[in-house]
């Protein structure tokens, strides 16, 4: 047994110091890549031809304009729209049936001066890729033989202009035939789409939202105090980052031993765009369950201030207390377009529906987690904007609290567990400013987080976890300082499986995990008396019982009571990329599998019972649970491994 062990760890060391640590990224064995990657722009041309034309209606988005009185409506009844449809007419006299419309911000995408990553680099005529694109004929069955088409495209307020270009040659030999007029949001630079997140202590709520005003420009503030009563002011940070913060990817050539920083694409080149400006305010002292009213603020010079909308949102519990907790959590999500662009949402075809169900349910969820796999902007940057506006109804009204993934983090060489490209070159960069989570370090992507009676260990998959690094005795530390009596739910969650999964790719890899994944942490787990533990990264659901070494440690299914004698864990990365298959092997720990989009919701009725229920996208319905009933003798009684040795010295 030891000198299986020493062999086992000197293994593993060989591994570390001669091959490159590279545990090998559950390959997303679903299809899809990011749609915008499909296009060549770098390779686009102007072979623009009078007798082809593209108009974008009206010129001026998000007025208070209405409609049906004629009139502008005044501003404190509507502040301003951060979304719009606008009008896309085409005409072209040789259609084909791969023309493709691409939308552009800022307008003047024709830059021939685009930054030079290497000097072996051609310059290429457009610089940056569109921030989604349509193809003429969707929705115009009639367009290859008329040469007409006419779009309804929805555009969102990003803080520059926008202009529409209509391509020939399809994705992957572009050709600019037409480009349209600009058309603008009245004030491209207004405060927008605001998440919320827990702060570092259980009263106090932050709030992270995007402008186009930098601190000398404007400053930041948010206008908040309890509903109906007087509004206070409390300050903003205000962050930003550069073309340069996206990783470039060393590629290392053993025999020429020649190192070249041209990659880090698209993140450095064509899907670089300016993020703007990222702020965050902190609401402190905030009084358990209250209604609070909050809207985003930036005071000019000249005293006057931009506003954004009204928003509401119910403070957190204090840590232990008895009420009704309700707390949903999914992985991979990503993002879609509502008028169809970007090849008919099929990179993440179950975004929206996941995103609407929540929207549906809001009134009955106290707060999200969204564990990792974002929004797949994989270094096409205007993703990220977009990724925000679509949760802003969930993410402005309850924490949207957020795991990283690979999609987030990984680039080869830059600290990243794999050595994946899985971000594009964002290195978590994106994830760590554009959202706020309550860790010591945000560019280490690990937190523990209160919610009443539950206590989250939210664990960073792409950095290092096990036994002997900074997380893991972060990971304990989280586990053990939850107070069972008072947080009877404890919850661990993670973006890869670290515990058990039925996936394909990780039943070809024959180990139904990530490879030492539970090996580094049952043992937490279990001494903690981990109630759930769930992950993502594996697009499809599956549930296991209670489990410790491999082994099921209950026979119950549907009510678990009493002892807890091992952990259940839950895959619930269906949110809304391709789904992922499940290995044909049957394993025994699994009790329950579904191939779809879905989410898990967990009701803490009180300190004593909980319930579990997995529901599926597209019709919100219920298609697995589960309850937990038990007292906290239940939590403290020794079970194997879960309690210290016990002494009988005096
Ligand atoms: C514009 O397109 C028309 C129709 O295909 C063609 O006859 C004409 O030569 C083109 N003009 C230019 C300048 O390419
Ligand atoms: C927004 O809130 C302000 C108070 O901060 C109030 O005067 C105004 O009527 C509200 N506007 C809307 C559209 O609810
Ligand atoms: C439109 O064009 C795309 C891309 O060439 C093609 O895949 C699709 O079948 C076409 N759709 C229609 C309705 O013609
Ligand atoms: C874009 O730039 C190219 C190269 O500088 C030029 O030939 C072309 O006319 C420009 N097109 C527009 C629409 O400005
Ligand atoms: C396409 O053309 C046919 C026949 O001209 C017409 O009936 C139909 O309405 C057209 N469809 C669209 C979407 O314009
Ligand atoms: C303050 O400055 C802004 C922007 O320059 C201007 O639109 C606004 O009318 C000014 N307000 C006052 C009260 O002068
Ligand atoms: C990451 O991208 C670089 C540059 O394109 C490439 O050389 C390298 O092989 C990629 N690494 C992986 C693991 O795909
Ligand atoms: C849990 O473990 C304890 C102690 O090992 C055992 O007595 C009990 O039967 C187990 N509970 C279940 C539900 O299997
Ligand atoms: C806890 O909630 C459950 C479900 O609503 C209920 O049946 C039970 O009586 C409650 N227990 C206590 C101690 O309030
Ligand atoms: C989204 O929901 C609709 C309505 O239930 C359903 O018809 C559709 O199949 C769902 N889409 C996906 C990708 O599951
Ligand atoms: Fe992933």
């Amino acid at each position: 047994m030891d000198i299986f062990r020493s062999l086992k760890l000197f293994l593993i060391l060989l591994l570390l110091n001669y091959v490159k640590f590279d545990l090998v990224a559950a390959h997303d064995s679903s299809s899809g890549v990011q749609p915008l990657s499909k296009i060549a722009i770098h390779k686009a041309v102007f072979v623009l031809n009078d007798s082809a034309s593209i108009k974008a209606s009206p010129l001026l988005l998000g007025t208070n304009w209405n409609v049906q009185l004629g009139a502008y409506e005044p501003n404190d009844v509507m502040q301003g729209k951060d979304s719009e449809w606008v009008d896309v007419e085409i005409e072209q006299p040789k259609p084909l049936e791969d023309d493709w419309i691409g939308i552009f911000s800022p307008a003047n995408f024709n830059s021939s001066t685009c930054p030079q990553e290497d000097q072996r680099q051609q310059p290429p005529f457009i610089c940056s890729a569109p921030i989604k694109y349509k193809f003429a004929n969707d929705s115009n069955s009639n367009y290859t033989k008329t040469g007409k088409a006419y779009h309804k495209l929805r555009l969102i307020n990003q803080r520059a202009d926008f202009s529409f270009a209509l391509f020939s040659g399809g994705l992957s030999n572009p050709q600019v035939v037409a480009v349209s007029n600009a058309v603008r949001f009245e004030n491209p630079k207004a405060p927008v789409y605001p998440r919320l997140s827990q702060g570092k202590s259980w009263n106090e709520m932050t709030v992270t939202w995007t402008s186009g005003y930098n601190i000398d420009e404007a400053y930041p503030f948010v206008e908040w105090g309890l509903k109906g009563s007087p509004q206070t002011r409390s300050p903003a940070g205000t962050l930003t980052f550069d073309r340069k913060s996206m990783c470039a990817v060393k590629v290392e050539t053993r025999h020429t031993n020649f190192v070249s920083q041209s990659a880090g694409a698209p993140a450095r080149t064509v899907g670089w765009r300016d993020p703007g400006f990222i702020h965050t305010a902190f609401l402190k002292d905030l009084w358990p369950n209250l209604m609070y009213t909050y809207k985003l603020g930036h005071m000019l010079s000249n005293g006057s201030c931009i506003w954004s909308k009204n928003y509401s949102f119910k403070a957190s519990p204090y840590p232990g207390q008895d009420s009704l907790q309700s707390v949903v959590i999914f992985g991979d999500m990503g993002k879609a377009e509502r008028d169809g662009s970007n090849g008919y949402n099929n990179y993440q075809p179950g975004s929206l529906n996941t995103t609407d169900q929540l929207i549906k349910d809001m009134d009955n969820i106290d707060i999200v987690f969204h564990i990792g796999d974002i929004c797949y902007a994989n270094g096409y940057i205007s993703q990220w904007d977009q990724f925000t506006s679509q949760i802003e109804p969930i993410a402005s009204t309850v924490p949207y609290m957020l795991a990283s993934g690979n999609h987030e983090r990984d680039v080869p060489g830059t600290g990243s567990f794999y050595d994946t490209n899985d971000s594009g070159g964002e290195c978590g960069v994106l994830a760590q400013t554009m959202f706020y989570v309550p860790a010591d370090n945000r560019a280490k992507y690990w937190y523990s987080t209160d919610y009443g009676m539950f206590h989250f260990c939210i664990v960073d998959s792409e950095h290092d976890w096990r036994e002997g690094s900074e997380q893991y005795k972060f990971i304990e530390q989280c586990l053990a300082s939850a107070d069972r009596q008072k947080q009877p739910w404890l919850i661990f969650a993670a973006h890869r499986v670290l515990g058990y999964s039925s996936g394909a790719w990780y039943g070809q890899q024959g180990t139904f995990e990530e490879p030492m994944g539970r090996e580094s942490l049952q043992k937490l787990w279990q001494k903690y008396k981990v109630d759930i533990a769930f992950f993502g990264h594996v697009h499809n659901y599956e549930r296991t019982c209670p489990i410790y070494q491999n082994q099921c440690v209950n026979d119950e299914t549907l009510h678990y009571s009493g002892t807890v004698n091992g952990t259940i864990h839950v895959v619930v990365g269906g949110g809304g990329r391709s789904l992922s298959y499940f290995a044909r092997e049957d394993t025994l720990w699994s009790l329950k599998k579904d191939f779809d989009y879905g989410f898990v919701k967990l009701t803490a009725f009180n300190h004593s019972s909980l319930l579990f229920e997995y529901k599926r996208s597209s019709d919100g319905n219920v298609y697995d649970s589960f309850t937990i009933s038990r007292d906290y003798r239940d939590v403290l009684a020794c079970v194997h491994d879960g309690c210290e040795p016990t002494t009988s010295a005096i």
